[in-house]
């Protein structure tokens, strides 16, 4: 890595933690004002910097990636994040069978929402973003082969 690009991290880290507070701020009051703050800092900070990503630094880094990276590397990783929230929920269904505290419950509910916030943006990228180049680069057999591998039946061939 470089100093540039651990900038980029510290830039990362610092508005993830922002919004955790605010999310935070908003699942704890559920008040007007706390979510008001919310829209502030997304519309004055996150969405910015997305912006700032699709407009400087992503056009930059799809050559890159096409020669020297790997295009789903990303999508390994949303499934790593999946899995680990899997654990967690697990975890603090543990928790909340043992105990039935609200905290836990809060908990579950946190974690419920969260995995299904990158579960419908995980599927929205395999079905804009790869399906569409799936069907249009692969004969209709070798997209049935795929399938069937996928579902463990044999391939012949
Ligand atoms: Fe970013
Ligand atoms: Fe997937």
């Amino acid at each position: 890595m470089s100093e540039t690009t651990n900038a980029i991290t510290r830039h990362h880290a610092e508005l993830a933690a922002h919004l955790r507070v605010r999310v935070d701020a908003v699942t704890g009051t559920g008040s007007a004002a706390d979510a008001a703050a919310l829209v502030s800092f997304l519309d004055g900070e996150l969405i910015p910097h997305a912006a700032s990503e699709e407009r400087d630094l992503y056009p930059v880094l799809d050559p890159i990636v096409a020669a020297h990276g790997r295009p789903t590397a990303t999508m390994s990783i949303d499934h790593e994040f999946i899995t680990r929230y899997r654990d967690d929920l697990a975890a603090a269904t543990e928790l909340l069978r043992a105990h039935g505290d609200p905290a836990a419950a809060a908990e579950v509910a946190r974690l419920a929402g969260a995995l299904a916030a990158l579960v419908e943006v995980h599927l929205a990228k395999e079905e804009r973003a790869y399906l569409p180049l799936f069907a249009a680069h692969l004969s209709g057999p070798e997209q049935e082969a795929v399938l069937r591998r996928m579902h463990g039946e044999p391939v012949a061939g």
